[in-house]
């Protein structure tokens, strides 16, 4: 598959690695295309480009951009390159206040979430929040002694939460579908809890497991 990556981050990186090895294309899509020479360097067959150039590429796109730019870098994909595709939300809202014993600060609240506002400004695109409470060395074939661990995804389209599902699964996780849009409004935040042990004890691998 062709797969559109919107960032430069260590998360469309580590995404965009992930993509490779499990045979799919990828092009990222930055702002500043020349500061990644170095990484297609030692990552070769990716392509770069613009966030426009990005999404019109991806027959699936994933969004991997800082939460507070996300509306910005997608208006800037455009509209028209997203409508009718799945795009995968790993952002979270994370305010530019720092955290408070470990906790960071959102600049949503718990009746809406950042992916909502996104579905709502580009009602085209088929948008499935995931990847965005585990580490980016983590989020393709993750090992962890615990075994699997569940990504949690939601979403208004059932057909692209397919399209993910099958990704995931292929990348090595269990999936629990948390059900519709407004589900991000719980999922975004386990990104605050997933940063705890991090920001207290330096503890930045681990994954969240559902158990039943
Ligand atoms: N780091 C992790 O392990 C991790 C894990 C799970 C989820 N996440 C979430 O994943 C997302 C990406 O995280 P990250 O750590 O890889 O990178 P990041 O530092 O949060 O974001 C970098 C990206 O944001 C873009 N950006 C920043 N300001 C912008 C603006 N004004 N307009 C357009 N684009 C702008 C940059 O674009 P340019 O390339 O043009 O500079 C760059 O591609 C975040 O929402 C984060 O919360 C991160």
């Amino acid at each position: 598959m062709k797969i559109g990556i919107l960032g430069s981050g260590a998360v469309a990186k580590s995404l965009a690695a992930g993509c490779m090895r499990h045979g799919h294309a990828v092009m990222l899509g930055t702002r500043t295309p020349a500061k990644l020479e170095d990484w297609v360097a030692k990552n070769p067959g990716a392509k770069t480009g613009t966030f426009a150039d990005t999404a019109a590429f991806g027959e699936l796109v994933i969004l991997a951009v800082k939460g507070a730019a996300a509306a910005d870098a997608l208006k800037a994909a455009g509209a028209g390159n997203l409508s009718g595709k799945t795009v995968i939300d790993t952002t979270n809202p994370i305010a530019d206040a720092p955290p408070v014993n470990g906790v960071l600060k959102f600049f949503t609240t718990l009746d809406d979430s950042l992916m909502e506002r996104l579905q709502r400004e580009f009602p085209g695109a088929h948008f499935v929040k995931a990847f965005n409470s585990v580490g980016n060395v983590s989020m393709v074939d993750p090992a962890f002694k615990g075994g699997k661990p569940t990504m949690f995804i939601c979403g208004n389209h059932e057909a692209a939460k397919k399209a993910v599902t099958g990704l995931l699964d292929d990348f090595g996780w269990e999936v629990a579908d948390m059900g519709a849009a407004e589900a991000a409004r719980a999922i975004e935040p386990l990104c605050i809890l997933w940063c705890i042990p991090g920001f207290l004890r330096q503890d930045w691998v681990h994954a969240f497991k559902l158990l039943s």
